[in-house]
């Protein structure tokens, strides 16, 4: 029975090991962290993280052949293939602060591999690393004293979240690269061996190691991309009475361009999107390329630009001042499905009200425990509200942040009812039904489209 390990129990760790395991019952799958608690979690009946799907994956394998542990040093012994999975947040200090990864937690499971392996193994790259991160591992994992040899696996994740079970179970691709060496070439063939347990050949596409690497911060770039071109046209679809759904639905009907992330938002969140950008800007900057960088860095600058014309578009409209009035904020999540806010648009949105001396009364179904997290400390009054009606109750203004497909079902007659008037609805992803909140008699304004209102 092959042995696989992986270091690192997080958002991306957790689903694909549970995934790994639920397709290879000739594999021993065990996740290991520093975080007792997270470890502690994923052997509850309440997992550490909400994603459709992955309740019924991890039942059905846990402790059959998937196993959540804190006993690093064991796993490691006993592994013939580790994956690391560990955090690579953006550097907050000392050189490349605020643009290059923080490689600390890679390096320090590099030297706990370093330090508890007893027989040579393959360790591969899952978090998303710089271009080159692998010479730096097989450095620090070849200053063993034992002998060992190891091969270095980029084999990065493309997986999304809230669709993460999906799009393991069925991935558009999945990516290994490796040495061009006899040795780099069986290593990848032995990566390549556990996807084929459930994905078809074509899907695994085989490269060199650094094309590897490259290639997952260039997804995450060209993705965001998208997002940031539709969003900077909003706001010329927003002075010329064109309409961004329109614009980009007869844009992506091209094969060319493709209809898929199109869809225009206050802006891209998530945990990966702006750090892995900024990480592409650093290293075009320390490659002596600063063109490129500048050319990738305005995406991250769009972004930005986005939630503060929302927020400007929201002063405008409701005349200048949010000064002690209620505004309730449908959805703290970066994106739907998920519980997870981090970098998310709604975050920055409610700084700015907050600044602006707005009282927040906050709803989301799944993410209200990481908005109190991410917003304790800040001055201001904010509520935390589980139900959408008693958000809305007595609020002057409705903003948008995610596209929940529960705010599409709620009875918005019952909440204009409840709320100030002139009663004003934003919606930051245009998944309402415009037309019937107008209406109903909301003052609606979406992105990149014609404002409805009764002035
Ligand atoms: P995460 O923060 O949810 O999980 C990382 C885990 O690693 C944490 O639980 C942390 O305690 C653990 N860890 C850190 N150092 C450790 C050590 N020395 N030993 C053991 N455990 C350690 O992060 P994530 O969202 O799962 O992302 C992990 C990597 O995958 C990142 O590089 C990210 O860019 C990449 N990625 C993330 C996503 C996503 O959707 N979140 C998708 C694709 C790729
Ligand atoms: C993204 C990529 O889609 C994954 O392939 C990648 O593995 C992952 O990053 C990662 O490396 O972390 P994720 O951030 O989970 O996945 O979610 P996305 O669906 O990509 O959405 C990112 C953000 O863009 C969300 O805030 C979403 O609302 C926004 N978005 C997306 C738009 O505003 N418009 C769109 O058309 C699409």
């Amino acid at each position: 029975m092959k042995n696989i390990l992986c270091i690192g129990a997080g958002y991306v760790g957790g689903p694909t090991m549970a995934v790994i395991a639920d397709r290879c019952a000739d594999c021993k799958v065990t996740v290991v962290d520093i975080n007792a608690d997270r470890i502690a979690a994923w052997n509850s009946d309440e997992l550490p993280i909400y994603e459709p799907g992955l309740d019924e994956v991890v039942k059905r394998c846990r402790n059959v052949n998937l196993f959540y542990s804190t006993d690093i040093s064991k796993a490691i012994r006993e592994a013939d293939i580790i994956f690391v999975s560990v955090n690579t947040p953006t550097k907050t200090f000392g050189a490349g602060a605020g643009r290059a990864a923080n490689l600390q937690f890679l390096e320090k499971t590099a030297r706990s591999i370093v330090e508890y392996a007893e027989n040579d193994k393959i360790v591969v790259e899952k978090s998303t690393l710089p271009v080159r991160t692998a010479q730096a591992m097989s450095r620090i994992l070849h200053s063993n004293t034992k002998n060992l040899k190891f091969q270095i696996i980029s084999n990065p994740e493309f997986l999304a979240e809230g669709t993460a079970i999906r799009d393991l179970e069925n991935p558009d691709r999945v990516l290994i690269g490796g040495m061009e060496t006899p040795e780099g070439q069986k290593a990848i063939e032995e990566v390549a061996s556990i996807y084929a347990h459930w994905v078809p050949r074509e899907r695994i596409i085989t490269t060199n190691l650094w094309s590897s690497e490259l290639t997952k911060l260039v997804s995450n770039a060209l993705l965001a991309q998208r997002v940031s071109s539709v969003n900077s046209i909003s706001a010329l679809c927003e002075k010329t009475e064109a309409n961004i759904d329109e614009v980009a639905g007869a844009a992506g009907r091209d094969s060319r361009i493709g209809s898929k992330f199109l869809k225009a938002s206050i802006g891209f969140g998530g945990s990966c999107f702006k750090k892995d950008i900024l990480n592409l800007v650093y290293l075009c900057g320390h490659y002596g390329l600063p063109e490129i960088a500048e050319y990738w860095e305005q995406v991250v600058k769009i972004n930005d630009f986005q939630s503060r014309r929302f927020v400007g578009n929201m002063l405008g409209a409701m005349f200048n001042t949010f000064a002690d009035k209620k505004i309730a904020i449908f959805g703290f999540a970066f994106k739907a499905d998920t519980g997870d806010t981090r970098e998310s648009p709604a975050c920055a949105v409610c700084l700015q009200l907050l600044e602006e001396h707005a009282r927040l009364s906050i709803h989301d179904p799944k993410a209200l425990g990481n908005a109190k997290l991410d917003l304790e400390g800040v001055e201001g009054d904010i509520s935390y509200i589980e139900d959408p009606y008693k958000a809305a109750e007595g609020a002057h203004a409705i903003a948008v942040m995610t596209d929940w497909d529960s705010f599409k079902t709620l009875d918005y007659q019952k909440i204009f009812d409840s709320m100030e008037k002139p009663a004003f609805l934003f919606d930051g992803r245009n998944c309402l039904d415009h037309e019937a909140l107008y209406k109903i008699g909301f003052n609606v304004y979406p992105i990149g489209k014609k404002h409805l209102t009764h002035f």
